[in-house]
């Protein structure tokens, strides 16, 4: 008797397994998006069908696996000075009022970075508004769950059509232009990829952090908690802000009806009392 295959079944227990590892919901109907963006993994181990990666999965799969099928299905989407008002609102606002006259040392947090272009967009404007040549000290910390986006972040190596939006005298300033087998790619220059730090954190797991931040950026990730994950995950963040610190969340995210004691200036803009 040929043997039944529930590939229902099959999708479920990926979009369980993701959901376990990363509080990320992957709904009914992405079934075509997660067959496209697991057979590259499929293939690596030599396996023909869904059915059969799915079983090797459940039974004999390791750790780093597993992160490959997190890394392959959490989207990743990102890009330079998106959102920008919020960058605006760091330099503009936030540091101003937090640091006063007299301290000139900061932090910043990008929770959930991507593939590093938010993070570094605060390296363009802290490098534009706080040189660190006129004494200003300032480091990033930049941290997402999937280790393949973080790889591309550290390299900092990005190609033109990337670049949309990055006004031109800011890629002078900031950009190495690549030559010969890297025309038509650029790298954020070393000065400023040594002021970020890279790291792997889930943000749902048991995370401590050194240091308190000004501004945590947690942005475009929230989404796709439930809200008591999304409840937890504020609070946790917030232990790192320091007094009267911001967290800025996605445009579309809004913590409204959570008990998080963070004050909200506006939309997607939050402070703690
Ligand atoms: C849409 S991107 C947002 C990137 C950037 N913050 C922005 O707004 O452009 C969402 C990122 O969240 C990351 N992510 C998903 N679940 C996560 C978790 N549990 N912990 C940390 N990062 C997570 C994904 O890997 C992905 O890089």
């Amino acid at each position: 008797m040929p043997q039944l295959i529930d590939e229902a079944a099959d999708f479920d227990f990926i979009i369980a397994l993701v959901y376990d590892r990363s509080r990320i919901r992957l709904h009914d109907g992405k079934q075509a998006l997660i067959r496209a963006r697991l057979g590259k993994r499929m293939r690596c181990h030599g396996f023909e069908s869904f059915h059969e990666y799915c079983e090797f999965l459940r039974s004999r799969a390791d750790e780093e696996e597993i992160t490959h099928v997190v890394d392959a299905l959490a989207t990743n989407f990102t890009g330079f000075l998106r959102e920008r008002d919020h960058f605006d609102f760091l330099v503009g606002e936030a540091l101003p009022k937090l640091l006063g006259s007299s301290r000139r040392r900061m932090n910043v947090w990008s929770a959930a970075c991507a593939t590093g272009e938010e993070p570094y967009t605060v390296a363009f404007f802290l490098a534009e508004h706080y040189p660190i040549t006129e004494g200003w000290d300032w480091q990033i910390l930049a941290t997402d769950i999937s280790t393949k986006a973080l790889g591309k972040a550290t390299a900092g190596v990005y190609p033109d059509d990337r670049m949309t939006g990055v006004p031109p005298d800011w890629v002078r300033r900031h950009f190495q232009r690549g030559h010969g087998d890297w025309t038509g790619h650029y790298r954020v220059k070393a000065a400023l990829r040594e002021r970020v730090r890279f790291e792997q954190i889930n943000l749902l797991g048991a995370y401590e952090v050194d240091r308190e931040f000004e501004v945590i950026f947690c942005r475009n990730v929230m989404i796709y908690f439930d809200r008591s994950t999304q409840e937890q995950l504020v609070r946790h963040l917030s232990r790192y802000l320091v007094p009267k610190g911001y967290l800025l969340t996605g445009h579309s995210e809004s913590l409204s009806g959570l008990s998080v004691g963070l004050r909200c200036l506006r939309p997607s803009v939050y402070q703690k009392s």
